[in-house]
């Protein structure tokens, strides 16, 4: 059969996304699938979809319309939506364009093969019902040789009145220690040196999994995970993302400033300054809990970066409990933010509520914190002018050929001149000599030796 054997995925959303994303592609690779940069050359177009906010939706929806026209003029097309919006959707998708092969929620990412093969056998599928993730076989194909997402945990439980992901990720699923670090391992050979640990709340790893100390603390714990996988050989840094304030504890910051090769980097949301909106979100913290949190991780680390989200216009948010926001973003000064405008989500509580802000309300307070997030990022990103910071080297800077991209400890991108055949995958010392809000420059003065335990 001369059937052409390409595909391409599109990729919306967050971090496990995209991890999702690399295992799929592995598993079309193993298929006998050949990547296509360009989605017209492609026969098997999949988009891994976010429902987070209704524009991440929108996004979808208009590239999906370009491809089902091109289906009609080339009928061996096979298009298929997985992702959050799939599951989010399921057949109402289809009914909406029938042309759709496939629409797999992410809990199914892992059978991408035979989901596939009863495509080609002539069926559309549909495959949304939730599962117990099967643990992953094959082998991702990853976008980075340098840096990698580990899923640590699948899936929240908890409900904050705004959010679809529960609605779309299920209920959670921690991996065991055994095949966490088991990947871990794999990367370490294969000349990984940076591993991103991903929950979508990973203060909640190992809650689901047996066993308690005598204390009666569950026996894995995301501190306990950190004790047993920061020494793989090869991988030099470790961060985790995202953490919950509600559940962050004391033990796991000592952890993080008692062990090398965890970064100095906490991303932690914290979606609102003001405690009846955290109330009325369901966060379970208090805006005091979180600035506890951030001080007790200034005391173990001075020099943590930290970042977070935060949305505002809130239903009922008034003016004063948004300037609680801004005090909050003020007093902390985060290192980078993420920011968004409420979008009411289909299926969760708060977007049936009557005390909706406008547009014009929402827009207004999206662009003064992102002002005060710009002013602040600035400031904290003068603290490195003139310092040494040790750089592990990504990729090329393609819009500089004569310069290499890498991050700092502290996850700022830094550019220096280098190259990148050289030092990809190493981490060099590199002096700081000029700052922006969200980046650096600098020049290097040496290669940094592993670190060894
Ligand atoms: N699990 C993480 C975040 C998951 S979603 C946590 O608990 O913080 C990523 C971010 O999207 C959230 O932190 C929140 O800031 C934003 N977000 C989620 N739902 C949203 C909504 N309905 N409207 C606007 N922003 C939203
Ligand atoms: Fe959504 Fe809340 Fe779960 Fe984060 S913790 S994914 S915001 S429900
Ligand atoms: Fe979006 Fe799903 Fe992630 S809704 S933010 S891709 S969990």
């Amino acid at each position: 059969m001369t059937m052409n054997r390409r595909y391409h995925i599109t990729t919306f959303g967050c971090q496990m996304n995209k991890a999702d994303s690399e295992r799929m592609a592995g598993i079309l690779e193993k298929m006998g699938f050949e990547w296509s940069e360009d989605p017209n050359d492609a026969n098997v177009i999949l988009y891994n979809t976010c429902t987070i906010r209704d524009n991440a939706e929108q996004k979808v929806y208009s590239y999906l319309g370009r491809q089902a026209k091109r289906k009609h003029e080339q009928p061996d097309l096979t298009l298929v939506v997985a992702g959050c919006v799939a599951q989010q959707e399921g057949e109402a998708l289809l009914r909406r364009v029938p042309e759709l092969d496939l629409v797999m929620g992410p809990q199914h990412a892992n059978r991408l093969k035979e989901l596939l093969e009863s495509v080609f056998d002539g069926n559309q599928v549909l495959a949304t019902e939730e599962v117990h993730i099967l643990e992953d076989i094959t082998q991702p194909r990853r976008d980075s040789q340098v840096t990698a997402w580990v899923n640590v945990i699948y899936g929240c439980n908890e409900r904050c009145t705004y959010c679809v992901v529960p609605n779309v990720r299920g209920v959670e699923q921690s991996r065991t220690p055994a095949a966490i670090r088991a990947e871990m391992e794999k990367l370490g050979r294969n000349g990984y040196k940076e591993v991103t640990l991903l929950g979508q709340n990973i203060d909640a790893y190992g809650r689901d999994l047996p066993g308690t100390t005598p204390e009666g603390r569950h026996l894995h714990t995301l501190t306990d995970l950190l004790y047993y996988i920061h020494d793989v050989p090869g991988i030099e840094r470790l961060r985790f993302a995202t953490s919950h304030p509600r559940y962050f504890t004391e033990r796991l910051i000592k952890a993080c400033a008692e062990l090398p090769k965890v970064c100095e980097h906490f991303h932690i949301p914290f979606q609102s300054g003001d405690n009846q909106i955290l109330k009325a979100m369901s966060r379970g913290y208090t805006h005091e809990k979180y600035r506890r949190i951030i001080d007790s991780i200034r005391r173990y680390m001075p020099d943590a970066s930290i970042s977070g989200d935060a949305i505002v216009g809130f239903p009922g948010e008034t003016e004063e409990q948004f300037e609680n926001t801004l005090k909050l973003v003020d007093d902390i000064g985060f290192d980078l933010l993420n920011t968004a405008a409420y979008s009411p989500r289909p299926g969760t509580p708060a977007a049936l509520w009557d005390n909706q802000l406008s547009e014009e309300v929402k827009s207004d307070r999206l662009q003064r914190l992102n002002h005060l997030v710009n002013v602040k990022a600035a400031e904290r990103s003068q603290r490195y002018f003139g310092r040494i910071e040790e750089v592990l080297v990504e990729d090329q800077n393609t819009k500089d050929k004569t310069q290499v991209i890498g991050r700092t400890g502290g996850n700022r991108l830094t550019f220096f001149t280098g190259d990148i055949k050289e030092l990809k995958g190493q981490i060099v010392k590199v002096k700081i000599t000029e700052v922006r809000p969200f980046s650096l420059t600098g020049e290097p003065i040496g290669v940094r030796e592993a670190v060894t335990i």
